[in-house]
């Protein structure tokens, strides 16, 4: 490792080979912090780490084991560690209802494992992956972080909202030492602009846009459109897509706000303020790539709620991040990578 590096800010960055990790990962570098990625590749796979290593043209700290791991975690904590970022977690919908224990055990088991490993070793900051899942069907359109939660429609949504409770929890125990930034994301989508790193998803994806660039690319059949008769002007769902890299972006807005903000706990929305339906996905993609997406009606998913989108103006005025790419730069970039991606699924 350079002297540069080794006087950069460490920030742990747990899932660092999942989507939303590898890309912040990349925006940590180019704001000049040190990530160091905590990934046991379960869910994800090591060439993010070969991609994130050829965007930033260097090497990246990297170790394969489990952040809840006390002993495998030791050496992450041989040198100083300015904050963490925490993504490693189970992520779908349709498994956590089939699998609850599963989610209960690797979620809140694995945030709360890893909380006190950071609070045992004097961490001051860390950025929590949680999501809009957390306020169900909402009643007031964009939703704001003072929306009410509701019961979770899914144990995934379950254990979302119980690590929130438990880092309210962690931060009220350290008495002011320890500064949480909750940050719910509303449908993160897109790729790096290089495509070195994108969605990765194992097997059949559940979540609509790769499913929809596998479509396109034939390696799937049509695109289930999930109901169109939900009472939206189209009649399919509308929620509230970014691009991952503006995602990203937030990461180190946040963790700016925590240096500025010692020992607070704050949550945030994430996401554009603007509400898109699945037909104006498809038209998008359509209109940004040239392609069209083979697509057919199907009947509506259970648990899936009618419309969410954001209230982003508290992360505007407070983390000062606001959302800067399209609904169709989303859509090119993720076409861009699913081309590099090619047959492999
Ligand atoms: C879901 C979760 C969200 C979670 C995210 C993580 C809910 C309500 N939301 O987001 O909390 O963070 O997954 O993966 O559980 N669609 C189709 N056809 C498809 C796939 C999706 O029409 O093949 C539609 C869905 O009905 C939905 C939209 O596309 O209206 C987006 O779906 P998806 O990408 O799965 O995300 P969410 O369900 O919004």
């Amino acid at each position: 490792m350079t002297d540069r590096s080794q006087k950069r800010r460490r920030i742990v960055v747990t899932g660092g080979a999942g989507f939303i990790g590898s890309h912040t990962a990349v925006a940590l570098v180019e704001a000049g912090y040190e990530p160091v990625l905590v990934d046991d590749l379960r869910n994800s796979r090591e060439e993010a780490v070969a991609g994130i290593r050829r965007i930033v043209g260097r090497e990246i700290e990297w170790h394969c084991v489990d952040c809840g791991d006390a002993a495998a975690m030791a050496p992450v904590f041989n040198q100083p560690v300015h904050g963490a970022i925490h993504f490693a977690a189970d992520k779908a919908v349709g498994e956590s209802v089939e699998q609850p224990e599963k989610y209960v055990d690797n979620n809140i088991g694995g945030t709360a494992r890893l909380t006190a490993l950071l609070r045992q070793h004097g961490v001051r900051h860390l950025v929590f992956s949680s999501s809009c899942t957390v306020y169900g069907e909402a009643e007031f359109l964009p939703v704001s972080e003072s929306a009410p939660i509701l019961p979770a429609a899914s144990p995934y949504g379950f254990t979302k909202q119980a690590c929130e409770t438990l880092l309210h929890h962690a931060h009220q125990a350290a008495d002011g030492d320890f500064g949480v930034a909750l940050l719910r994301y509303f449908n993160p989508i897109g790729a790096h602009p290089s495509a070195e790193i994108g969605e990765l998803p194992l097997g059949p994806p559940a979540n609509l846009v790769p499913f929809l660039t596998q479509a396109v690319a034939g390696l799937r059949g049509p695109l289930t459109v999930f109901g169109d008769d939900y009472p939206t002007p189209d009649g399919t769902c509308i929620r509230d897509y970014l691009h991952v890299c503006d995602l990203a972006a937030a990461h180190v807005s946040a963790l700016r706000w925590l240096e500025r903000n010692e020992g607070r706990l704050e949550t945030f929305n994430l996401g554009t303020g603007r509400g898109a339906s699945v037909k104006e996905v498809i038209a998008a993609f359509t209109a940004a790539t040239g392609l069209d997406v083979p697509h057919r009606m199907g009947p509506r998913r259970s648990g899936d709620v009618t419309a969410i989108y954001a209230d982003p103006t508290k992360a505007a005025r407070e983390l000062e991040w606001v959302t800067k790419r399209s609904l169709e730069t989303c859509l090119e970039d993720a076409w861009r990578w699913q081309q590099r991606l090619g047959q492999k699924e």
